[in-house]
């Protein structure tokens, strides 16, 4: 049977007599009909959910700390401990070395097959964990990972969560995975270190301990279907517990030579004099992540325009650089 997945959950939706579940999934299976060239089962089903009653859903919604834009939110501060986006693949620039670039994709296959992976009892679940250096596009892979899917972004800071009240921090995790549950989407657990790191942190063992907990079980009780990516700076942090259960670990590396040269002519594009020493420029730069040549482009760009030139200064881009190199130094 096509489309099982969808069956499934909007079956789920209806046996927890949870409306908003089971009508966000009857849309998505709608728009899989109609993209299978199933026209007419599409309509039925839509005409069908303009019929729900959606009273109903809001109703629920709000007992479930949804709040009206179906938000989850942060139950003290009201603040939203979620952000929803749709990235598109146009508007993201992204340069991987190739091993980790087929390795993303493998992911990808995976996630799109894993209804047939499930038959063939050879299913992983949809889990990708994502470590390395700040700066090195993890955040970045994971809105271009739901862009590649044509899948809403849900993104918890978790830094914000934790930091959001420890009391409150397990009620608002079971909120947010409520609701990736009960929406296709891709769920992003970034800054995930914040609440993974826990158990080796100084504050109060106790509750932070708790904390894990609440995340281990929230982790648990997804379907492996749900897709969940999350994202960390500091790998040796995370306990052993919560690293076994992403089935996809993927480093993100700093960038070698040829992700170098490709993110220095993209951030510089027109900009970049025909004189340029891009060769110069990607040697000088090993070790510094994508997010500093990006910076530094940046910089240089804004001097130009406010100088009134077309292009960026050489020496200028090059003296941005050593200047970073050796703030970069200094940390060490
Ligand atoms: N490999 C890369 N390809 C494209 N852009 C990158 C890359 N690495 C870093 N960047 C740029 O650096 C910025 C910060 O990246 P981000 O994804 O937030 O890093 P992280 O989440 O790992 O700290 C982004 O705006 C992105 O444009
Ligand atoms: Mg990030």
């Amino acid at each position: 049977m096509d489309h099982l997945s969808e069956v499934l959950k909007i079956l789920d939706g209806a046996l927890r007599a949870n409306a908003s579940m089971a009508a966000n999934y009857a849309g998505l299976l709608a728009d899989k009909l109609e993209q299978s060239g199933n026209r007419q089962q599409a309509r039925q089903v839509r005409e069908r959910l303009a019929r729900a009653p959606g009273a109903l859903v809001s109703v629920q919604d709000g007992e479930r700390g949804i709040s009206l834009n179906n938000l989850p939110v942060d139950g003290e501060s009201r603040l939203h401990t979620v952000d929803v986006s749709q990235p598109a693949s146009h508007d993201i620039c992204l340069e991987l070395p190739s091993a980790i670039e087929s390795r993303i994709q493998e992911f990808l296959s995976s996630v799109r097959h894993h209804d047939a992976l499930v038959a063939a009892n050879a299913a992983l679940p949809n889990r990708l964990l994502l470590y390395g250096l700040p700066g090195t596009g993890k955040t970045q892979l994971a809105r271009w990972v739901a862009a590649q899917l044509g899948l809403q972004l849900l993104t918890v800071r978790c830094d914000t969560l934790v930091s959001s009240l420890l009391g409150q921090t397990s009620r608002n995790l079971r909120r947010v995975f409520d609701y990736a549950e009960q929406h296709p989407c891709v769920l992003l657990l970034d800054e995930f270190d914040a609440l993974a790191g826990a158990r080796g942190n100084e504050r109060d063992v106790g509750e932070l301990q708790r904390v894990v907990i609440a995340l281990l079980q929230n982790i648990d009780a997804l379907p492996d279907s749900t897709i969940l990516l999350a994202a960390t700076n500091h790998d040796q942090l995370l306990d052993p517990a919560v690293w076994r259960r992403f089935s996809f670990r993927v480093p993100m590396p700093l960038p070698d030579h040829g992700v170098r040269r490709a993110l220095w002519k993209q951030f510089l594009a027109s900009y970049a004099p025909a004189t340029l020493d891009l060769d110069g420029l990607v040697a000088r730069s090993e070790g510094v992540t994508g997010a500093v040549i990006e910076q530094i482009c940046l910089d240089s760009k804004r001097a130009a325009v406010i100088a009134g030139h077309s292009e960026v200064d050489e020496h200028e881009v090059f003296r941005r650089l050593g200047l970073m190199l050796a703030l970069i130094e200094r940390c060490h």
